[in-house]
């Protein structure tokens, strides 16, 4: 049964890739040369007040929907995580957060090596749901993320200080991010453990065996 749920993952995963990498280089890619281009238009049309005000409306609405591709994007697969490696990404993550929300972040990893792609895959998708929670619901003034390794373990924790929630309300619920993240972690023989309370934050915290190559 457990073959059989990681063999549907991994055809699932593999047909979010290829959607990935198409709304990419299809989408993506335009959206940013069109972003340039209207702010070179922007500064062609300065004299013409009411032409600037509507394509500065239209560089910034441009700008908004770049920023929901990418989180689709990102969502779907990481198009960096194979060259640049979880490290990495999820510092670019956060930085990004960081710029849209005003939200303070803080990543502590002493991590300098790769570690197995699968490994940084489920690490990175349970990183996406618990960061797109605290976006979301958690009206957060900072999250701090760890990720260390030890001989055997590796360890995720992604923690806010936002409104927190009633865990026990939501234990029953057989699908959705939560339930996601704990099947996730249990399929890679690991698991994961939510801390929340309502106006103590929220903490996720996700181990996984970690096999030296
Ligand atoms: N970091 C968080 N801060 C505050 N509330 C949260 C956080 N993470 C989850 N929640 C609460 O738990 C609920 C369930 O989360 P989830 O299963 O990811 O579903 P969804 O995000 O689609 O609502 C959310 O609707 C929200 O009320
Ligand atoms: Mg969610």
């Amino acid at each position: 049964m457990v073959r059989l749920i990681q063999a549907a993952l991994a055809a699932q995963d593999a047909e979010r890739e290829k959607l990935a990498y198409e709304v990419h280089d299809r989408i993506a890619q335009s959206l940013v040369t069109i972003f340039q281009q209207l702010q070179l238009v922007e500064v062609m049309t300065e004299a013409l007040p009411d032409v600037h005000r509507a394509v500065v409306r239209c560089s910034s609405l441009t700008r908004q929907v770049t920023r929901e591709v990418r989180h689709i994007i990102h969502d779907l697969y990481p198009p960096g995580l194979a060259e640049m490696g979880l490290k990495a990404l999820l510092a670019d993550d956060l930085r990004h957060m960081a710029n849209e929300t005003g939200c303070q972040v803080v990543l502590d990893t002493p991590l300098q090596r790769r570690l197995r792609q699968e490994t940084e895959l489920v690490i990175y998708r349970i990183f996406r749901e618990a960061l797109t929670n605290v976006q979301r619901h958690a009206q957060a003034q900072q999250v701090r993320v760890s990720l260390q390794l030890t001989a055997q373990e590796v360890c995720l924790e992604v923690q806010d200080d936002g409104t927190g929630f009633d865990l026990s309300a939501q234990e029953s619920r057989r699908i959705g991010g939560l339930r996601s993240m704990h099947r996730r972690a249990e399929l890679a023989g690991g698991h994961c453990r939510i801390e929340s309370a309502p106006r103590r934050g929220t903490t996720v915290v996700v181990r996984l065996p970690y096999v030296a190559d």
